[in-house]
């Protein structure tokens, strides 16, 4: 399958791993990309721009296949040092960032010097369009359904993708509530070039996290995410656990007047607790609705495989049938 994605990125299928805190090192972000698709370190989780280099080398021990970055513009009063992790990617030789959070505006310059495709993040159209007007090659639009942060809007990709698709003139891929070959489909359908998936992604055996953390998310239904930070202008989705009913909990108490010191235990240094440690009730970590989808945990080459091939068969079969008649496909998907 050829779609403006695989051209630009250079990778053979339309799928891109999401820069996910604690998860995207080198083992998954290789995986990925040895299958076929563009698999994404995430920058932060690094802590400093000279283990991130050390993360791109370690990568590139691992694949030969292009990777990206994720480097995720959080507002703080201490930002990281951006121009450093900048120098870093440009210097591991890697040619894709997927930039999220703030806009990335004030980085173009050295991250299109470099020669870097950028794809960011964004959960609206205003702000796909802004991206588009400040030299973004691409934008991955994430819908209400994502894990992590939906922003404000509560949109959903249903609305979300085909509004994209008559606004934008760059080529976007659909995040958010994405699992399969049916959700590659539907994302083309509305207008995408393809598909950015988190959640689905860690539920595979190359994802290096706490066994703890996948068979979570193989339990979990899609009636198990909670929205919190709100209040903040700061939603998250999350897995819901002790720690999130803790949280909401103190939430309810201060309502309008809550404050990130409230819930600091509940959402400071979590990532490392859950991920590495596996400890699920620490509190507050990303997954998406898509986890209601998530029955079991195969290789990330089955895992994309198994995407692509069940496309095809959408596409040549069950949607070509009916435009030929044939009503037999219409409840028939894998
Ligand atoms: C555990 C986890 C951690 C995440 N961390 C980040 C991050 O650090 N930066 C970022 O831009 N997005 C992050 N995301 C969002 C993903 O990159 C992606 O946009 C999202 O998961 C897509 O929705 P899905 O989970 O329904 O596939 C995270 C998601 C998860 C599930």
């Amino acid at each position: 399958m050829k779609t403006a994605i695989t051209e630009m990125l250079g990778i053979e299928h339309p799928i891109v791993q999401g820069g996910m805190h604690y998860v995207g090192f080198a083992e998954l972000a290789a995986a990925v990309s040895n299958a076929g698709g563009l698999g994404i370190i995430t920058g932060l989780t690094q802590r400093t721009p000279e283990l991130l280099a050390k993360e791109i080398a370690r990568c590139r021990d691992m694949t030969d296949k292009p990777f990206g970055v994720n480097l995720t513009f959080l507002p703080t009063f201490t930002a990281p040092p951006y121009p450093e992790y900048i120098a870093a990617i440009k210097e591991g030789g890697v040619r894709v960032v997927e930039t999220a959070g703030r806009s990335p505006e004030q980085y173009m310059p050295a991250l299109k010097a470099a020669g870097i495709k950028v794809i960011h993040k964004c959960t609206s159209v205003r702000h796909s369009l802004k991206a588009q007007q400040i030299g973004c090659d691409a934008v991955s639009v994430d819908g209400f359904e994502c894990g992590g942060h939906p922003g404000e809007d509560d949109m959903p990709n249903m609305i979300l993708l085909p509004r994209a698709a008559d606004e934008l003139t760059i080529p976007f891929i659909a995040s958010g509530g994405m699992a399969d070959g049916r959700s590659l489909v539907a994302a083309l359908a509305l207008g995408a070039a393809g598909v950015n998936m988190g959640t689905r992604f860690i539920a595979t055996k190359e994802a290096p996290v706490h066994q703890n953390v996948k068979d979570a998310l193989l339990k979990a239904t899609e009636l198990d995410t909670r929205l919190v930070m709100r209040a903040l202008r700061n939603t998250e989705r999350v897995l819901t656990n002790k720690g999130v009913e803790r949280l909401i909990e103190i939430e309810r108490e201060k309502g309008k007047n809550l404050t990130i010191q409230d819930i600091h235990d509940e959402v400071a240094g979590v990532y490392p607790k859950v991920m590495v440690d596996g400890d699920m009730d620490a509190g507050a970590w990303s997954c998406g609705l898509v986890v209601g989808l998530i029955h079991d945990i195969p290789t990330v080459k089955e895992l994309i495989d198994r995407i692509m091939a069940e496309a095809e068969r959408l596409i040549r079969s069950r949607l070509t049938g009916f435009l030929d008649g044939d009503i037999s496909g219409a409840r028939k998907v894998a």
